[in-house]
């Protein structure tokens, strides 16, 4: 298992090796061109086909895709409807290809308040495409960067009840958040204009990129994915360090 941690230095390459993702401005790309929000919304998983592609070509080797929030649960019922019979077909029909093309799917989220055909639809796609060994995909269902981290301590105090406080480290606690088989996010990037984390990957995000775009997630294509990789290229991820410390990566020599 890959253990995140603050202390282990990734290396800067020319492509981050993890992309995380908040797709907003589905609603007001539909709202813009007078159609019903759910249209957004079905125009955001053909941009999650697209990138999903794109990341795949691009030798990302993990995506992870916010995809409801925990707190989504507060929009219209016929929306909330909507996205879930939208999820529930994805994992039907979009795992297919995926599997087709080494893609491994994982889910993380507090996915007790889905209903019992769509857990077993995630548990069933989940096994499928277990041993693959292309890009990760990642699909942050009813999730909450604050709901994970809770999750983890309880989870690690459940396995070590008598565990003493002064002992804890990073490397305690890593293990237990829902995303332990990926290392941190490289790049962060958000569409739709807002600048904000949104309680997604909280411990996770902590030394990644951010990177924030106007554009609407339907408009998000792979030439808008490349502007984000040129972006975090062009950054020095210094993880604490000062300038001159930083030794420059070995694979962005002679790379466009
Ligand atoms: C945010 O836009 C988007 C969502 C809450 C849903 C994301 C869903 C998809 C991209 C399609 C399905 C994806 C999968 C993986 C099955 P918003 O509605 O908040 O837009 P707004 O801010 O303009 O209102």
């Amino acid at each position: 298992m890959h253990i995140s941690s603050t202390l282990a230095i990734p290396e800067t390459g020319y492509v981050p090796a993890h992309v995380a993702i908040i797709m907003d401005g589905n609603g007001r790309w539909a709202t813009q061109r007078h159609l019903p929000r759910v249209a957004g919304h079905s125009r955001g998983l053909d941009a999650v086909r697209t990138v999903v592609e794109a990341c795949a070509v691009r030798g990302v080797k993990y995506l992870t895709l916010f995809a409801f929030s925990s707190e989504n649960w507060r929009r219209p019922a016929d929306e909330v409807t909507f996205l879930m019979r939208l999820f529930m077909m994805s994992l039907r029909r979009e795992v297919v290809k995926m599997h087709a093309n080494n893609i491994r799917l994982k889910v993380v989220g507090d996915l007790t308040r889905f209903s019992p055909r769509i857990q077993q639809l995630i548990a069933d796609a989940e096994r499928r495409t277990a041993g693959n060994t292309g890009l990760t995909v990642t699909i942050a269902a009813n999730y909450g960067g604050r709901w994970d981290l809770l999750q983890a301590v309880r989870k690690m105090l459940l396995q070590q009840p008598m565990l003493d406080p002064s002992t804890i480290e990073e490397s305690t606690l890593a293990p237990h958040l829902a995303m332990a088989y990926a290392p941190e996010p490289d790049l962060f990037i958000r569409t739709g204009g807002e600048q904000r984390i949104s309680n997604f990957l909280l411990w996770q995000l902590a030394y990644s990129e951010l990177y924030f775009t106007d554009v609407f997630w339907p408009d998000f294509d792979a030439a808008e994915l490349d502007k984000a990789f040129a972006s975090y290229r062009q950054r020095e991820r210094r993880f604490g360090r000062t300038s001159a410390q930083v030794v420059a990566p070995s694979g962005l020599s002679g790379t466009a």
